[in-house]
């Protein structure tokens, strides 16, 4: 097998030690690219959103052949550059879809069997029942919004649950229905009918606000409403609005409409995403963080364990197939 000289930045400690581990002679930083110094004529790059790349930043790699980006986004690439200098470049097209769901679940099951606030009595010695009374959801009806690769493992668990499942989507896959089990419907049938809506559908110029006020009030008053997509798919507002108006029994919320934009979730344990945006300033004294039927997490579903590695050992094998001269995700 040809081994590449191998190069990484913007790499957290624990990658570093795995990618050491795997190729002693490379040059591994927590750096970015313009901040990392030598890295010694690197064959094979591995690098995050922070570090672009263009054509100047590929003269001084003279032997550079394969970019493996550890994103599923690739705008900080300037691919066209990479072509011409015939560098491949690969990247980690998918890595926390149950991830993500698994935490949109745990935001509806904490909401449906009040778990933030039997938590909170219990830390506070108080082991009354009082006001912590839950709700079942087998036998109740989820609505998911957008049934694209979390949407769908968010349907599958619920249809673990129990739960009978409508949906909504741009573009409907009737396949994908029959599968799992459940039907596509209207946006406002869903609204008007579900029990615990939860949102898959990203961020576009159609979903800003999609739930807005007026759709907001449509929604049952016991109903529970969880969003780990984007922040700007619920008008805040109007949000507030509806639970004034006695709407909605509960809301988990992962992601906020005051955040700045996001493009790649593994930003939000990079340095430089800290010095650029801090997410304190966007969820300091939020209208909605002290409302007792709001419970929020901090930007946190994407964040397991097992996800981060299965962007290191995508990215790890993406480095070792161009080795053994079989790219795989290639991108450009
Ligand atoms: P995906 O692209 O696989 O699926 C999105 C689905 O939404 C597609 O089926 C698409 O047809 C549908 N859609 C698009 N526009 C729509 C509209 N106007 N109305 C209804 N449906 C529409 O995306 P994926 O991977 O499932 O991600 C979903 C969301 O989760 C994205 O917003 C993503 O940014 C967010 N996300 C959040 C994370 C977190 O840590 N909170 C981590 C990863 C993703």
């Amino acid at each position: 097998m040809n081994t590449l000289r191998i190069a990484g930045v913007e790499l957290e400690p624990w990658e570093i030690t795995r990618l050491q581990e795997l190729w002693p002679q490379g040059v591994f930083s927590e750096h970015r690219l313009d901040e990392a110094g030598d890295l010694g004529d690197p064959e094979a790059l591995i690098i995050f959103i922070y570090s672009a790349i263009t054509a100047e930043t590929l003269a001084k790699m003279p032997n550079l052949k394969l970019i493996a980006t550890m994103s599923t986004g690739f705008d900080h690439l300037d691919l066209a550059a990479c072509k011409a200098r015939g560098v491949t470049v690969c990247n980690v097209p998918t890595y926390g879809e149950n991830t993500v769901a698994e935490h949109a679940l745990a935001l509806l099951l904490s909401l449906s069997r009040s778990i933030v606030p039997s938590v909170n009595h219990t830390r506070h010695g108080d082991f009354r029942l009082d006001g912590l009374r839950g709700t079942d959801l087998a036998g109740k009806t989820a609505g998911v919004i957008g049934t694209g690769r979390i949407g769908r493992r968010f349907i599958a668990m619920a249809k673990g649950l129990e739960m009978q499942v409508i949906a909504y989507d741009l573009k409907p896959q009737p396949a994908l229905a029959k599968e799992l089990g459940f039907t596509y419907v209207d946006l406002e049938t869903l609204l008007k009918t579900s029990d615990a809506v939860s949102l898959h559908a990203p961020a576009t110029p159609e979903t800003f606000h999609l739930l807005n006020a007026a759709r907001l009030m449509m929604m049952k008053p016991t109903a529970f409403l969880v969003n780990t997509a984007r922040g700007t798919l619920i008008e805040t507002q109007g949000l507030i609005a509806a639970l004034e108006a006695g709407k909605l029994a509960g809301v988990g919320l992962d992601v906020l409409e005051e955040e700045c934009v996001i493009r790649e979730e593994r930003e939000l344990l990079s340095k430089a995403f800290q010095k650029q945006c801090d997410l304190r300033v966007a969820y300091a004294d939020h209208l909605l963080l002290e409302h007792p039927r709001v419970i929020i997490t901090p930007h946190n579903a994407f964040n397991s364990h097992e996800a981060l590695l299965r962007i290191l050992n995508t990215t790890i094998a993406n480095v070792t197939a161009f080795q053994e001269s079989q790219p795989a995700n290639v991108v450009s």
